[in-house]
């Protein structure tokens, strides 16, 4: 995968600017992150935090982040360093680099989930979520990621959908969710909005603490959605 085929997975239907970042992890591994925009612009993941939490969703620990024009992104970037301490360096001197696989063998889902929880980051909330989103490629975890700033954090399901799409793995098939706690997992308000826009009428399956399991639709657990047709400069 080189990094110029990287870039175009990004997500970006609302600006058409597209935005590549990779990280490489204490253990000398390497993994990208492209922008993914959403339809509601706030929820919109910057190249920068997607390469960072694929790398720590895979229980990595980021050492260095190459992007291009690093001082565009200053202030993007100043606080994730501040976060997480990396060198940074400029995309553009490096040739190819070989990134991670994040496709995972499964056999059993909820004991997958049960496992990947273990690797969700929740120093904020003590409350780990794990997800897999299945594609025609093979299944794609994520767990969530939490920062001191609640507001950069993202959930278990984002990830495992930015994963995806960063690896241009969009053939999705389904989605399965575990919490460990909570009377049942649900995903929140904020990821039935990402969900709606990648896996709009996919089947999603609930794993819930108490050993349960219920199935539904995207499209049923965010009726009446704000659609991207209103958005004038959709296809601008
Ligand atoms: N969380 C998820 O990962 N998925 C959800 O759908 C519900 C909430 C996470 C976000 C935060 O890290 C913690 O659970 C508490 O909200």
């Amino acid at each position: 995968m080189t990094l110029f085929n990287l870039e175009k997975n990004s997500y970006v239907p609302y600006s058409h600017k597209s935005e590549v970042a990779v990280v490489e992890s204490k253990n000398g591994t390497w993994y990208p992150g492209v922008r993914i925009e959403n339809i509601s612009f706030p929820l919109t993941i910057s190249a920068i935090q997607n390469a960072l939490f694929c790398c720590l969703s895979e229980a990595e620990y980021p050492t260095t982040v190459l992007i291009k024009n690093p001082l565009k992104q200053k202030e993007n970037l100043q606080y994730w360093q501040k976060q997480y301490g990396f060198t940074i360096a400029d995309i553009r001197e490096c040739n190819d680099i070989k990134m991670a696989s994040v496709v995972r063998p499964v056999d059993d889902i909820p004991a997958t989930l049960q496992k990947l929880l273990d690797d969700a980051l929740v120093d904020e909330s003590d409350f780990p979520v794990a997800a897999l989103v299945e594609t025609d490629a093979g299944f794609i975890p994520g767990v969530n990621i939490e920062t001191p700033d609640w507001s950069r954090g993202l959930c278990a399901e984002r990830i495992a959908l930015a994963k995806a799409i960063t690896y241009g793995l969009t053939d999705f098939k389904s989605l399965h969710i575990s919490t460990r706690d909570g009377e049942y997992s649900s995903p929140c308000g904020a990821c039935r909005q990402v969900m709606i826009e990648h896996v709009p009428h996919h089947p999603v399956h609930l794993y819930h603490a108490d050993g349960s399991q219920s199935r539904h639709y995207t499209s049923d657990l965010l009726p009446y959605s704000f659609q991207s047709s209103s958005l004038q400069n959709k296809s601008k």
